[in-house]
């Protein structure tokens, strides 16, 4: 049933509070089984999304969809000292848990955790020096809605770095990529029970399918260009098994 779902796209009726109960189920092992999923590239992943940050040092910087915080931490560590660091999610259990994690660092500057939607984002015009989000896109309801919010809080000279699922272009690294996503559905299965949520897929079911039907590399750019960001461009990492998107307000 899930996979029949699925291929009927991405997006379906109830989507955000299904994404909030699915976040909320998974939320106290979310980031044990993300660095499995991963295989333990998830920090170079975010180390590479910092150095195409540039110098933020001591700049405004916003993490939208932060989760439990692991984008927001390296952000901060990298503005340092006199920065303002704000990470929004809209599933409060991710939140308590970044907040928990913060706590147990020794981070240069205090995180601003704030329930919220990235598809209204609760922010003036032309705030943010740097706008980051990993892992978010495929789990809203309006992907161009969150991407222009991302760009209208951005301010002039301001850049978005997302990191996203995608699929790997070369037929015999994805024939790999498949097996492995299998696996990792099973693995997934140990955690999530295959409990069915919502009367939906469980959780790992929809994290690891969602990318069925979901835009990324150039379809991913044309969202970005049409929210305003003119030179946005992607990098791929680890085979295609993820992209980084990066683009600068004008
Ligand atoms: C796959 S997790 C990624 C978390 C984190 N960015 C990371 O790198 O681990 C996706 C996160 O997006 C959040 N999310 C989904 N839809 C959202 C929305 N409309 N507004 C804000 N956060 C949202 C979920 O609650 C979840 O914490």
């Amino acid at each position: 049933m899930a996979e029949e779902e699925l291929k009927k796209g991405t997006q379906f009726e109830g989507k955000e509070e299904y994404i909030k109960d699915v976040f909320t189920e998974i939320a106290d092992y979310y980031d044990e089984m993300n660095d499995i999923m991963s295989m333990g590239m998830v920090q170079g992943w975010h180390k590479f999304m910092m150095r195409k940050a540039g110098d933020i040092s001591g700049k405004k910087c916003l993490d939208v969809g932060t989760g439990t915080g692991e984008i927001a931490f390296h952000v901060a560590r990298t503005a340092g000292p006199g920065s303002t660091v704000i990470g929004v999610d809209i599933t409060p259990r991710m939140l308590e848990l970044a907040e928990k994690k913060e706590s147990e660092l020794d981070l240069p500057v205090k995180i601003d955790w704030r329930v919220g939607d990235a598809l209204k984002l609760d922010f003036e015009d032309d705030t943010f020096d740097l706008v980051t989000s990993g892992y978010m896109l495929r789990n809203v309801c309006d992907i161009l809605q969150a991407v222009t919010e991302m760009h209208r809080v951005l301010a002039p000279g301001g850049k978005v770095i997302v990191a996203e699922l995608s699929k790997p272009k070369n037929a015999i690294v994805r024939f790999g990529y498949n097996i492995y996503m299998k696996r990792v559905k099973r693995m997934g299965r140990k955690y999530d029970k295959g409990k069915s949520i919502d009367g939906r897929h469980s959780a790992y079911e929809w994290l690891t399918t969602s990318i069925e039907g979901f835009p990324y590399g150039e379809d991913m750019v044309k969202v970005f260009k049409r929210a305003g960001f003119d030179d946005a461009h992607f990098y791929v990492k680890s085979f295609g098994a993820v992209n980084i998107y990066v683009g600068t307000k004008k």
